[in-house]
């Protein structure tokens, strides 16, 4: 992104070689900012609200998660419904709270995480990702997790921490 410090000197180098070939420019009438900001206009997708992460995911699994739209700071909540579960009881949908790293959208591949507190087992898995989009504007998330999964004793903990990847597609 353009900062306000690495506009300035552009400024001044453009009004520099200006004035050696021949013309000027007057400071009222800037040349560069014009053309940054018709780049920074089209790098912006057309469809804010395509641009978040809100709207209905799943992974290669099957899992589902639904995902509201960020909050102006890029919090954002949502239920998960997962496919696969190692816990003896019966799934249902879990609670999750995460955050987008670019609130607003304006770039399209962030980076993002969210946590997912299941209701059905005493477990919390955090997950962090990228949001990619190809050509054709085909959204893709590339996340990694850690599910923590509650043991009975500290001598167990060796074994209460799980790693994976999911790649989630947008359902709707
Ligand atoms: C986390 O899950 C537990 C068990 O379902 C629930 O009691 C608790 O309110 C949840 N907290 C949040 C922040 O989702």
């Amino acid at each position: 992104m353009w900062s306000k410090v690495a506009r300035a000197p552009a400024v001044a180098l453009l009004l520099a070689a200006g004035a050696t070939a021949g013309f000027t420019y007057s400071r009222s009438d800037p040349p560069v900012l014009p053309v940054v900001e018709a780049a920074e206009k089209r790098r912006k997708p057309s469809s804010p609200a395509q641009s978040s992460l809100a709207g209905t995911w799943v992974n290669e699994l099957g899992s589902k998660m639904v995902l509201n739209p960020p909050d102006d700071s890029g919090q954002f909540t949502g239920s998960y419904l997962t496919a696969v579960s190692a816990a003896q009881k019966p799934i249902r949908v879990s609670p999750l709270v995460g955050a987008q790293h670019d609130p607003k959208g304006a770039e399209e591949e962030y980076t993002f995480g969210f946590l997912v507190n299941w209701s059905f087992s005493d477990s919390i898995a955090a997950f962090a990702g990228q949001r990619f989009v190809d050509a054709e504007g085909k959204e893709t998330l590339e996340t990694t997790w850690l599910l923590r999964q509650k043991v009975e004793s500290h001598g167990d903990d060796w074994e209460a921490t799980r790693v994976g990847r999911n790649v989630f597609t947008r359902a709707a």
